[in-house]
């Protein structure tokens, strides 16, 4: 049974420069997530936002914000991202220790935010107690982090079934998104096989009409006529 999808564009893709206009543009067109990559120029090969640019958009977005942490020790920059109003803090499970983990989402969770837990295309999702930790979200990369506008990577898909298959034996079913090369050729094939929220950057903002690109991946995933 495939669960409602959300679309959630990635603010990687849009203009730096102008950031709160991006933001409420995209709000315009009704999107119930944003999400924003972080960097460090460590864990991942790019340097991207800080929490400053977080708490700046705040007041202009309806939307939840999921703030994707390509950090090295991400738990020292949490509670940043935290006060910055972020709803979910989603970390790395190849940059963080299993108790720095458990402490983590104790902090997210004390102050009414949830976290996800990221994998790199290449880490298998047995690198962390899932059922265990029973994180609000699972994020399966479908690139290498580090740069929007990469080729999705079709070999990860059983990942993601693993995933929904795992995480629908607990009785809270988390999130599972999916981030890197989503576009319209493989968004029904990503539904199907149980993402619950889709990350997508360039083929949203490099399109010629991004608000139409946004509202037929939108479409893609609606409901099952
Ligand atoms: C990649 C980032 C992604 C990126 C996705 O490291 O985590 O969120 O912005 O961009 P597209 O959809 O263009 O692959
Ligand atoms: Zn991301």
């Amino acid at each position: 049974v495939s669960r409602n999808v959300t679309i959630a564009p990635s603010m990687l893709s849009a203009d730096h420069g102008k950031m709160i206009e991006e933001v409420m543009k995209v709000e315009s067109w009704g999107v119930d997530w944003l999400h924003i990559d972080i960097m460090d120029g460590r864990f991942a090969p790019n340097l991207t936002f800080g929490p400053g640019m977080v708490s700046s958009i705040r007041p202009y977005a309806r939307s939840i914000i999921d703030c994707h942490l390509m950090l090295s020790e991400p738990e020292k920059f949490a509670s940043r991202f935290i006060e910055a109003g972020a709803d979910y803090i989603t970390v790395h499970a190849e940059a963080i220790r299993d108790s720095a983990l458990i402490s983590l989402h104790n902090e997210v969770r004390e102050n009414g935010k949830k976290l996800g837990v990221a994998f790199k295309p290449a880490t298998p999702l047995s690198t962390v107690d899932l059922s265990f930790l029973e994180p609000e979200m699972v994020l399966v990369m479908t690139v290498n982090p580090g740069f929007s506008g990469q080729k999705f990577m079709a070999e990860v898909i059983p990942k993601v079934r693993e995933a929904s298959e795992l995480l629908s034996k607990n009785d809270r079913s988390p999130e599972i998104e999916i981030d890197g090369g989503v576009d319209m050729s493989n968004a029904t094939l990503l539904k199907h096989n149980g993402a619950s929220v889709l990350v997508a950057g360039n083929s949203i903002f490099k399109s010629k009409d991004p608000e139409q690109a946004f509202k037929d991946l939108k479409r893609a995933v609606g409901p099952d006529i």
